[in-house]
């Protein structure tokens, strides 16, 4: 199957502008031995995607830059080392495209926390996978970046890619591939089942799949949400309750009950943490998956002494969880809510703007690639 030398995306030139996409080509890394290449079919839209191209995590590493980190398509070629994979299989994927493959990291299941890691965009490569201190450069000298999904191809290390069940569709395993999996490890490593108390705060594209996952896995289950209407559908994702945080009085009642507050919420510097710590059951932990752009709000550390409760956060899941999540969802036919928005200029503007505003239910998966790229011949 042939492979074309450079990708083409939908891209932001600066992030004054960060709603203007415009189709480009752009030079992937260089072809290397554990290195997946597949044609795109689809992608989600992360919430971390607008906080990249916003600048709201601090300015753009390059431009243009070509976001998107919930992918999934067609195998087109392998590297000489892959084993996993062969050309013509559906896979996904997510926030990671590559690390060190050597690190106690990297060999313990923990390759999501290796510090060579490579982001899916804007991150910088090295040459050798990474191995090396050069930086890999194109042929006119120039560092090349990782680019993200709302693109023609990606090509990403095999650790990376998640072949996807044939029951779970392409619209529905996209989102699967980060928020999907950000949310599912750390329930799955707070030991979340029967007999626990979970709570799940922000209820949007990660809070969503984290009230599938927790029910699925068995715990009672609670929506923590500052927007009333989303009641009927938390409970449609399996809260067993449904808790308005715009009530000031929300927590009453709520003292020493939750054994993990999962927080995907964007606006953690505007919450009162002090509240929601209460709320922890003795050693209960309030666990950040949300990261918004300004820093947490100040509270004294006497706070955690009415409950012994903690704090603590986590980034994206590790390949065997990505592997044991999609397993969970194929076996008990979990799908998540999504919308779809074919992919075009337009089209990617109008879909980070509905998450910028709180507008989706609850996430979009962009779709049309084939069409929009000329691809799909394979
Ligand atoms: N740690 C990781 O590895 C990782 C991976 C992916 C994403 N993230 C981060 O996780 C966060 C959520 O991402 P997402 O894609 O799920 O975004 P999203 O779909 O926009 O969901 C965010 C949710 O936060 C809540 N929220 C928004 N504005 C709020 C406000 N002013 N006050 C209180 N709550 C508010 C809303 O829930 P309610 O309406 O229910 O209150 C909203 O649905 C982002 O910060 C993202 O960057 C982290
Ligand atoms: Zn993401
Ligand atoms: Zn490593």
């Amino acid at each position: 199957m042939s492979v074309p030398e450079q990708f083409e995306g939908f891209m932001i030139e600066d992030s004054k502008n960060w709603s203007d996409f415009k189709k480009q080509k752009f030079t992937p890394k260089k072809f290397e031995s554990h290195d997946v290449d597949i044609e795109n079919e689809c992608c989600g839209v992360c919430g971390s995607d607008v906080h990249t191209i916003t600048g709201g995590w601090g300015e753009l590493a390059t431009s243009p830059i070509c976001v998107g980190h919930e992918v999934i398509g067609k195998v087109i070629r392998v590297g000489d080392a892959v084993k996993e994979f062969k050309a013509g299989d559906r896979v996904g994927v997510g926030a990671q495209v590559q690390s060190c493959m050597q690190c106690k990291m990297c060999k313990s299941d923990n390759e999501n926390y290796c510090p060579n890691m490579v982001d899916t965009y804007m991150a910088p490569y090295k040459e050798d996978e990474g191995h090396s201190d050069k930086p890999m450069k194109d042929s006119s000298g120039n560092q090349i970046f990782s680019q993200g999904g709302y693109s023609s191809h990606i090509r990403a290390h095999e650790q990376f890619v998640f072949k996807i069940p044939d029951n779970i569709s392409s619209t529905d395993a996209g989102p699967m591939m980060c928020a999907g999996l950000t949310v599912y490890s750390p329930l799955v490593r707070a030991g979340c089942g029967p007999g626990k108390k979970v709570a799940i705060l922000g209820i949007g594209g990660l809070g969503h799949f984290a009230l599938l996952w927790a029910k699925a896995l068995g715990a009672e289950v609670y929506a923590l949400s500052h927007t009333p209407s989303k009641e009927p559908e938390a409970k449609k994702l399996g809260a067993d309750h449904f808790v308005c945080t715009k009530n000031e009085k929300w927590s009453e009642g709520l003292e020493f009950t939750f054994d993990f507050i999962l927080n995907c919420a964007d606006m953690t510097n505007e919450f009162d943490i002090a509240t929601y710590l209460g709320t922890l059951n003795i050693n209960g932990e309030f666990h950040n998956v949300g990261l918004p752009d300004k820093p947490l709000p100040q509270f004294q550390a006497q706070v955690f002494t009415t409950n012994g409760s903690k704090m603590g956060g986590s980034h994206i899941g590790s390949k065997k969880e990505a592997i044991a999540m999609l397993k969970l969802a194929s076996e008990k036919n979990i799908k998540p809510m999504i919308e779809t928005i074919d992919i075009s200029e337009e089209g990617c503007k109008k879909a980070v703007e509905k998450v910028k505003v709180n507008d989706v239910r609850y996430r979009v998966t962009l779709t049309g690639f084939h069409k929009a790229f000329g691809t799909g011949k394979n």
